[in-house]
């Protein structure tokens, strides 16, 4: 039975572009049954991980059999509380409830933090989701408080939000990553009668639309800025291929916060960015039929060419929403895109097997991969967004 099943599939190949099978493959697929059969396994999964990680820690990643974490001050630090409210809603189970309040208690004091631009990240998507499911004003008053923190990072000579502070390489660096931490800003603004939150992402969407991209709509993943003029000094690269690389995760960073800048703006311009950003992903020779992009799209293809994950799964949460702005062709192509890249994380080869990997959901998503840096492992972020892409996929498409 296997064996004609593939035969057909050969054969089907010679005629018809892979992908097109793919899609022709996934109509057989359940999603209703696939998304609540994924936030089931996340609750037992991250049941574990938490029950791995000490009281005063965040999970950070698993490497050579053992789970690595952090402290809150680490940018991924509101991944995994954000994820547990999203089992939360989910699955309705009580105590991932408590383990996402636990979380939380501890993330707070970062409502102060000034160290880098990630404050957005932190903040927003633990403090974000638990508001969005609770409403409880005291959720609230913590967004209020990052956002006035994270305020304090905007340079008006460079127009834009510093993202790393000056380093021997770079003097004031912003990396693409930050359009991500620009929602915490839009949020407060629209939820509040203060414009100035929402001006400042206004002017770094502007300015990053302006000097991180090439023209074909790839991103460079570092401008860096004289601070004193705002000139730009340098475009390049800290954790992508080459400085003229387009790194897989920049891109999905740069098609996620473009389309969100839509949302909450409604300007012409962002959704313009983000459908051309979209054709770069979607045309790119080197995206493979399973839309799982290979760690830099740039990086030479060959039988050990490593994947990421987590620029998939980012990815994948950016398309559902950026089909909510589009139609016809374009929408159809951006759903079962992102319909593709649930149905391949959610096998074995991506999806870890029950108690495995110290409770992670995804395997095989790139850190660093310069930086010799979490290559190649399971990451907060890509379990983060994968939950989030399932539960936008089930609200708006099923
Ligand atoms: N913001 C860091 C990263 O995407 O790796």
């Amino acid at each position: 039975m296997q064996r004609k099943r593939n035969y057909v599939i050969f054969i089907l190949m010679m005629v018809i572009p892979f992908n097109q099978i793919m899609a022709q493959e996934n109509k057989s697929v359940n999603m209703r049954q696939l998304i609540k059969e994924n936030f089931q396994f996340a609750a037992e999964q991250y049941k574990l991980l938490i029950n791995n990680t000490p009281s005063d820690k965040m999970p950070r990643t698993y490497k050579d059999g053992k789970l690595l974490t952090s402290g809150v001050d680490w940018w991924t630090s509101g991944f995994v509380p954000g994820s547990l409210w999203l089992i939360y809603e989910n699955t309705g189970d009580a105590l991932i409830r408590s383990e996402a309040e636990k979380k939380l208690q501890i993330e707070e004091p970062m409502k102060h933090y000034t160290g880098n631009h990630d404050i957005g990240f932190m903040i927003f998507c633990s403090f974000g989701n638990a508001y969005r499911i609770t409403h409880d004003a005291k959720y609230k008053a913590v967004i209020d408080t990052a956002a006035a923190y994270q305020s304090t990072r905007y340079k008006p000579s460079i127009h834009a939000i510093q993202s790393w502070n000056r380093t021997n390489k770079f003097q004031c660096p912003v990396i693409i990553d930050n359009m991500m931490n620009l929602e915490q800003l839009c949020w407060v603004s629209t939820n509040s009668s203060d414009r100035k939150y929402i001006n400042i992402a206004i002017e770094h969407a502007n300015t990053t639309m302006k000097n991180h991209f090439r023209n074909d709509y790839s991103s460079y993943h570092v401008v860096d800025y004289d601070i004193n003029s705002g000139s730009v000094l340098k475009k390049g690269t800290h954790q992508g291929l080459s400085d003229s690389s387009a790194w897989s995760r920049g891109q999905s960073w740069a098609l996620y916060g473009y389309t969100m800048m839509y949302r909450y703006t409604k300007d012409e311009a962002y959704l313009k960015q983000a459908s051309h950003i979209a054709d770069f992903i979607l045309h790119h020779t080197n995206l493979p039929a399973d839309r799982i992009p290979y760690w830099d799209y740039n990086a030479p293809v060959t039988d050990t060419t490593l994947r990421d994950a987590s620029a998939a799964s980012v990815m994948a949460s950016a398309f559902l929403e950026l089909a909510q702005y589009s139609n016809g062709k374009q929408k159809a192509e951006y759903i079962q895109t992102a319909k593709q890249i649930l149905i391949t994380l959610s096998s074995d080869r991506y999806r870890s097997r029950s108690g495995e990997n110290a409770g992670f959901v995804l395997k095989h998503s790139v850190g660093s991969l310069p930086g010799n840096s979490e290559v190649d492992v399971p990451l907060t972020y890509a379990d983060y967004y994968f939950l989030e892409a399932l539960k936008r996929y089930r609200d708006w498409y099923l």
